[in-house]
């Protein structure tokens, strides 16, 4: 894991917020937003909430009194999140690093985490400390992506972006399709303390209304962006205008077959 696949900063929180999160963030968001709510939880954690796709499902779904902590290793993102509530509903918005967190023992009824454990560097780490953070008998939500087979938008970014630097591709859109081996994960959980542990393996079928918006937010909505113009600027010798970058998100015949993984455990 390099440092740059978890640099989520820049103008990637907003090409993200806009490019990406309505195609495949916000249905998977939904469906955890839901799970997270009828487990009753009144403390709820959330860990690398980025741009807050899901942190807007959930305050909506949770009851008023529930307090609901977001938080994310990157800032940049948080900010984007905290534009979507209003003055008066309560978000506690904190940075945090989820294999660091900087919570005392057993102060959440739940922690969710969508999307996220792939970027972290030590993953078991993450399980301990959400473990940690968890009353007994708490529930962790969280899900992963599945393989780049099943989510072919992902296989065409990593292809297409690679085609254009084939001597040193860009290897951004490995990271978050390459944790989905589900027993390895039930391992990490089990030898963090996590028992009971159920998986749901989701598919969402859904049309791409624009197309275009999508194709640039795979391209300036990720990390993945740094690592391409890294490499430009090597081949050039030098930095182009901004505007050259346009090219790489042309388009993207991404298909529309989109599938993660979801797991629960309890602490
Ligand atoms: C694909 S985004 C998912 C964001 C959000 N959960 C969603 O569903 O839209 C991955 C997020 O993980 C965050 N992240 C990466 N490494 C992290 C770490 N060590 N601790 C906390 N957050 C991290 C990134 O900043 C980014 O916001």
């Amino acid at each position: 894991m390099t440092a740059q696949a978890t640099s989520f900063m820049g103008t990637v929180p907003d090409e993200y917020d806009r490019g990406l999160g309505p195609v495949i963030f916000v249905d998977f968001g939904a469906d955890i937003a839901r799970r997270v709510a009828a487990s009753g939880a009144m403390r709820v954690l959330e860990i690398a909430a980025g741009t807050g796709i899901v942190t807007r499902q959930l305050r909506d779904l949770l009851p008023t009194a529930a307090h609901l902590t977001a938080t994310d290793l990157n800032p940049p993102m948080l900010e984007v999140a905290r534009t979507k509530f209003r003055p008066g509903e309560q978000v506690d918005f904190q940075p945090a690093d989820a294999t660091v967190l900087p919570f005392p023992d057993a102060g959440f009824d739940a922690v969710l985490c969508q999307f996220g454990v792939m970027f972290f560097p030590d993953k078991e780490k993450s399980y301990r400390e959400v473990h940690r953070v968890l009353v007994p008998r708490g529930h962790y939500f969280f899900s992963v992506w599945d393989s780049h087979r099943h989510n072919p938008f992902g296989r065409l970014a990593h292809e297409i972006i690679g085609g254009f630097f084939p001597a040193d591709p860009p290897q951004f859109y490995q990271v978050p399709f390459g944790y989905h081996l589900i027993d390895p994960i039930k391992d990490s959980l089990m030898d963090a303390e996590f028992t009971d542990i159920e998986v749901a393996v989701l598919g969402v079928e859904k049309n791409i209304p624009d197309v275009a918006s999508f194709a640039r937010g795979l391209v300036y909505g990720s990390p993945v962006i740094d690592q391409i113009r890294e490499r430009h600027c090597r081949n050039l010798g030098r930095c182009p205008s901004p505007r050259i970058w346009r090219r790489s998100g042309a388009n993207a015949d991404a298909g529309n077959h989109i599938q993660g993984e979801e797991a629960l455990g309890y602490g």
